[in-house]
């Protein structure tokens, strides 16, 4: 883990930069050595300087003042070897400021409320219960990747078949939203001239452009006939307009439930008791889930924009100032929470800011927490011994903090009756 004391000369504007998070994970260490001299520090960069805000309470208190704190123009400050602004496609939910983002949010509201999800939480199930099983069915015992088997196709699986996305065409997705959120990472970067994440949502822009015209001419039950219907102001959603839907879906729901997954696994590995409470009762997994959420914070940060001169922990923020939110500090905060460094799935009350907070709180947050209980749900308590069986792999990003490969070695129990 990264320690400030190992680094004294760390530069702060590091935070913002994705190889930092790939060789040393989330420096808590410093985030906490923050909170404690001075939550708010100004880091000076050459093309984008921003106020490092640490606090649970400065992050609640900006997230319900979007009057005061914009998500225009930007909400990740821009990662070295990006260039410009991510594409050209039109602003998403996430970039929009009141009053307009109240009118959008609302297109998705009867669809993402808790009791419209209840819907098709049957097909949630089944999805990930497909996936669990398949690597169940090996065998007794076994090495794998478990980002690669279960924590990377599940959520790309329930998002296209939210969106009515036709299953071969689900690979297609996978690879686009690797290369948008790892955009800068070698892996996924290439040799290209232009940035990856251009190139992906280019491409994924072609893609949706003819599923959405097929949705038009063959509506169906899915997310992309409900935004092609969807009106605000009484007028329909543009082409472009009903892109911009489906690319903030694929990206949001994606690799956050991804690395929610996976950084609960890996927390689960590390903290074998917390994995036997969970085996020995699986009501649980709800608090256990909501622990996983707070323990990893897949978000590392969202940026806001001052719209006008105020003021924040007694220092004076001038308009146009980027904010940057980091939001697993928020979730170590000893304001907060009781041993903040402790991995407990019992873990009550757990207010953490894993999800946002305010006007732009995940919108997927039911999703997100039924796919991770589905996956947990059929994969734990077959677990009887699991470790590690070779290095974690961190992605290049400041912006969601990944796990590309989580090599896991396991042996299971032998099934019981299978519950149907
Ligand atoms: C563990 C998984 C997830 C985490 C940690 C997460 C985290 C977040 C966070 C922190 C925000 C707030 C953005 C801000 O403050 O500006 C957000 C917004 C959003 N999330 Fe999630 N998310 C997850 C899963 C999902 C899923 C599965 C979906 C959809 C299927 C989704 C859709 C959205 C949308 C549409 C927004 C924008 C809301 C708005 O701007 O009003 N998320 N998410």
């Amino acid at each position: 883990m990264f320690v400030m004391e190992m680094y004294p000369l760390v530069d702060l504007a590091e935070l913002a930069e994705p190889s930092f998070y790939a060789a040393h994970g989330y420096p808590h260490d410093l985030w906490a050595r923050l909170r404690r001299s001075d939550p708010l520090p100004w880091v000076e960069r050459a093309h984008e300087p921003f106020w490092v805000v640490t606090r649970h309470a400065d992050i609640v208190h900006i997230g319900r003042h979007p009057e005061l704190f914009l998500n225009a123009p930007m909400v990740i400050i821009p990662e070295r070897g990006r260039v410009g602004r991510n594409f050209e496609a039109p602003p998403t939910l996430i970039e929009m400021d009141p009053p307009e983002h109240r009118a959008q949010r609302r297109i998705i509201a009867s669809r993402f409320k808790p009791g419209a999800f209840k819907r098709i939480h049957a097909d949630v199930e089944r999805i990930a219960r497909g996936i669990v099983d398949s690597l169940l069915e090996e065998g007794e015992e076994g090495e794998v990747d478990f980002v690669e088997r279960v924590a990377a196709p599940l959520p790309i699986a329930v998002i296209a078949w939210l969106l009515g996305v036709p299953e071969p065409d689900w690979p297609l997705l996978f690879n686009w939203t690797n290369r948008i959120v790892g955009g800068v990472d070698p892996e996924f970067k290439g040799d290209a001239e232009v940035s990856a994440s251009k190139n992906a949502i280019i491409e994924m822009y072609r893609y949706f452009d003819d599923l959405i015209a097929e949705k038009r001419r063959n509506p169906a039950d899915d997310l992309i006939t409900h935004f092609t219907r969807a009106e605000v102001d009484g007028r329909k959603l543009d082409q472009m307009q009903v892109f911009a839907w489906c690319n903030l879906i694929v990206v949001a729901g994606n690799e956050t439930t991804r690395n929610a997954t996976t950084g609960g696994l890996l927390a689960l590995v590390e903290h074998p008791e917390q994995l036997r409470r969970i085996q020995a009762d699986l009501g649980l997994l709800a608090p256990g889930v909501e622990e996983i959420v707070r323990w990893t914070s897949p978000i590392i940060h969202f940026v806001r924009t001052a719209a006008c001169d105020t003021e924040l922990r007694g220092k004076q923020v001038r308009k146009g100032d980027r904010l940057c939110l980091f939001y697993p500090s928020a979730n170590r905060d000893e304001e907060v929470f009781r041993n903040p460094f402790t991995f407990d799935v019992t873990r009550h009350p757990n207010n953490h800011l894993g999800f946002g907070v305010g006007e732009h709180f995940c919108a997927g947050s039911h999703i997100a927490r039924f796919e991770l209980k589905m996956a947990y749900r059929y994969l734990l308590p077959r677990i009887d011994e699991i470790e590690l069986a070779g290095p974690v792999e961190r992605l290049h990003s400041s912006f969601v903090g990944g796990i590309k490969r989580l090599p896991i070695r396991y042996r299971l129990k032998p099934a019981k009756g299978r519950r149907s």
